[in-house]
């Protein structure tokens, strides 16, 4: 782990036990920090064919082979009420799990309103059914991504403690993308336009401006121990900054002399001015040019 020296400053942990504090407050401070969740939206059915849908954010996926799925219908804390969701599915066997879109919140917001058994949320919501290929449930035909689930088996969680927690797991039969939410051959995240949940009425709109790309390291992050201790303390880094250099997998080949002075030049560096240099840095980085950041501490450094 690296350090930033700008991060020398106190630190204060509140500490929140889970067998002392209100399970209501509870809720709200584990979901704050297990955030941001994404939403399935389950369409299931009872075993007379009525049709269900409703809004679950303790959803994950946890195998990509064969694919599986989970989500955590609780026993209601308010109420002490099973979910539609969880029954329907105990009972059948079966579910979709529709994606939820910036244009489809409001009114998956709707369909979370506690109905009655058999009302069908579809109605209430103004959602369109669309017929699967793999189950007996439809989808969400406003959903641009859709799984086909089988329910694999149903975990309670500490029942004998008072716990009203269920994981349900499902293996995912089939997968339905959208064809518009593709840039070529890949699924697009600025063409989704998904929503996730976070804690107490916070949700997030994943879209162009909140999205980024970071690859992960295939091999050893070289640029860890190449890092001169004047630019693990910089103050004009950011700790992103250096841990950029730092996953460096491959450092570049050092220039040629005068190709240094030319990229040097080109630059406007003042090596003679430490915070300069730095800034210079940061831009470099910001602009994913970490080349030459590198190319530059090294002529420091020498
Ligand atoms: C965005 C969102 C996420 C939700 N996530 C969950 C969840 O993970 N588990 C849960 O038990 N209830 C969750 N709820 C509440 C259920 O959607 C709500 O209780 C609903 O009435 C259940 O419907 P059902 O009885 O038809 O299954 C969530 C509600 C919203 C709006």
């Amino acid at each position: 782990m690296l350090y930033h020296i700008n991060n020398q400053q106190t630190t204060v942990m509140l500490n929140f036990d889970p067998s002392s504090v209100p399970h209501r407050d509870l809720h709200q401070i584990l979901l704050s920090g297990v955030a941001p969740r994404p939403i399935a939206f389950v369409t299931s059915k009872d075993r007379n064919g009525n049709i269900n849908l409703a809004p679950f954010s303790f959803f994950n996926a946890y195998a990509s082979k064969p694919p599986v799925v989970a989500i955590g219908p609780a026993i209601s804390a308010a109420t002490g009420t099973t979910k539609d969701t969880y029954l329907n599915i105990m009972e059948t066997q079966e579910c979709t799990i529709s994606a939820v879109t910036y244009p489809m919140v409001q009114r998956m917001n709707i369909a979370s309103a506690v109905y009655p058994h058999g009302t069908d949320e579809y109605d209430k919501a103004g959602f369109t059914k669309a017929p699967a290929m793999m189950v007996g449930v439809p989808y969400v035909s406003e959903s641009p991504f859709v799984l086909e689930c089988r329910l694999i088996r149903n975990i309670e969680l500490f029942r004998e403690d008072g716990g009203n927690g269920n994981i349900m797991l499902l293996r995912v039969l089939n997968i339905m993308v959208n064809e518009n939410a593709m840039t070529e051959d890949k699924i697009d995240p600025r063409k989704l336009d998904l929503v996730a949940r976070l804690g107490y009425k916070w949700y997030s709109h994943i879209n162009a401006d909140s999205l980024f790309e970071l690859g992960q390291p295939r091999g050893i992050c070289a640029g860890f121990d190449a890092l001169p201790e004047s630019i693990k303390r910089s103050t004009i880094l950011s700790a992103n900054d250096i841990h950029i250099l730092a996953a460096t997998e491959t450092l570049p080949q050092p220039l040629s002399d005068e190709e240094a002075q030319l990229l040097f030049a080109a630059l406007n560096i003042d090596f003679t001015n430490t915070g300069s240099v730095h800034t210079v840095l940061h831009t470099l980085l910001a602009g994913n040019r970490t080349d030459e950041a590198w190319h530059i501490i090294r002529a420091v450094n020498a």
